[in-house]
């Protein structure tokens, strides 16, 4: 797909060691120290999606029409206390937001992306021939893994892929611990995952969209074992920007009241695979540059993707109006380094109008002596646009498996 685009940054960088700490009952989780100091060259759209052309296909005849399902509702007020909270690091401004989880028996840690473009959980062990720098699962130390050994091949939307085997362990996420959890033992990954700074994948989708099929995703295990009270995670991916202690937050179990102010805008699931929504316009200073029909624009909520990805008319317009603009030899979408503050793109999403902070829509300076910068918006051909950081992270985002649907609230950085 062409909305991918690579670019390299020198970084230095640290991840600070969260403080294991409890407020009312909801925790926290410690991420190890680690230190960086690499050159790094990233895929900034970063989308860990499976690739969407071919699954795309099979879907469209299938979304179905969208009711309207306003609904208001703080489905903790009444069990706080009885979700977990687990924190992510915002990596390398916002490109990524990485959560720490531990598989086996004594646990042995791994960093993940929280994805919910995806739906299959899979760690490096210590099979793998091209896993430098990762932390490897090392199966033979496990007294509670429980052996399969089918193949599991994952390939995402941006062509990055891994390939292991199935088998079953004991899950740690935060203070859950899950029994019995599916997940892939890779011994081979491509190389945007040997530069990428993450050890594995935790898919946060529908279990339907698990590549081997069968899988129950964490989030399922976590509420078929008790451990949490509905099929409800939420998640504010924070921007680095706002120097929060979290990066993020991802809450699993429910909302936190204490996250969000005002009301919440919910849309129905259009279809159980993805977190897939349908969105009614796109708004560029309070006017609409593109319209959904009465099949509303199928769109993808996804934590592991950086950008906002519309179609590619709908980017021309936006950066047209921003005075931005396509630079065909990096493929890439660039606007002026100083946008002006008041540009305001916001996206329509059952009726309410949702903005994006205009900080969002510039990124790193094409190089240091350019005016221009990439932009937070890519374009894809694809039929399915895909929502990630840009969008995310101007928001309380609810993901909600016992209603089907998307919840968007403001955010409020209280922890
Ligand atoms: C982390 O890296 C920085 C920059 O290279 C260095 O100054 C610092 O001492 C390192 N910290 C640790 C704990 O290794
Ligand atoms: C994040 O920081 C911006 C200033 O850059 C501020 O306006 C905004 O309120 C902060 N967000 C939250 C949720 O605190």
């Amino acid at each position: 797909m062409k909305l991918i685009y690579f670019f390299c940054i020198f970084l230095t960088f640290s991840y600070w060691s969260l403080a294991q700490e409890t407020t009312d009952g909801l925790y926290q989780v410690d991420l190890t120290y680690r230190n960086i100091s690499t050159k790094y060259c990233y895929a900034l759209a970063l989308i860990k999606t499976q690739l969407l052309d071919n699954i795309i296909s099979g879907l469209t005849s299938s979304i179905t029409d969208i009711t309207s399902d306003l609904g208001i509702n703080n489905l903790l007020s009444k069990r706080a206390g009885s979700s977990q909270a687990i924190g992510a690091v915002n990596y390398a401004n916002d490109v990524e937001w990485i959560s720490q989880i531990s598989m086996g028996t004594p646990q042995q840690s791994s960093l993940v992306v929280l994805d919910t473009g995806s739906a299959d959980l899979w760690i490096p062990c210590i099979d793998c021939y091209n896993c430098k720098n990762k932390r490897l699962y090392d199966y033979t130390q496990s007294s509670t893994i429980q052996y399969n050994g089918d193949d599991f091949s994952i390939t995402y939307a941006d062509g990055s892929s891994s390939k292991g085997w199935m088998e079953m362990d004991t899950l740690q996420v935060g203070y859950m611990t899950i029994q019995d959890q599916q997940f892939a033992m890779v011994y081979d990954m491509s190389k945007a995952f040997q530069t990428d700074v993450i050890d594995g994948v935790v898919g946060c989708g529908y279990d339907s969209l698990s590549v081997y099929s069968g899988t129950q995703t964490p989030l399922t295990n976590m509420y078929n074992q008790g451990l949490i009270p509905q099929r409800i995670f939420s998640v504010q991916l924070r921007p680095a920007r706002n120097k929060t202690t979290y990066g993020g937050i991802f809450i699993f179990g429910g909302i936190d009241s204490r996250l969000y102010t005002g009301s919440i805008t919910y849309t129905p699931v259009t279809y159980k695979y993805f977190w897939q929504i349908g969105i009614d316009a796109v708004l560029y200073n309070g006017n609409n540059v593109f319209t959904s029909s009465r099949n509303k624009q199928q769109v993808i909520i996804d934590t592991a993707t950086a950008l906002l990805i519309v179609g590619t008319n709908v980017a021309r317009t936006l950066h047209s109006n921003m005075r931005g603009k396509y630079d065909s030899s990096s493929q890439t979408w660039q606007v002026p380094c100083n946008l002006n503050s008041n540009v305001q793109v916001s996206i329509k999403i059952n009726g309410v109008t949702l903005q994006i902070n205009y900080q969002d829509l510039v990124r790193e300076r094409v190089s240091s002596l350019s005016s221009w910068c990439y932009s937070g918006i890519a374009s894809t051909d694809s039929s399915i646009w895909i929502f990630g950081g840009t969008f995310m992270k101007n928001y309380y985002v609810i993901f909600d498996r016992e209603r089907d649907r998307v919840g968007f609230a403001t955010p409020v950085y209280a922890y």
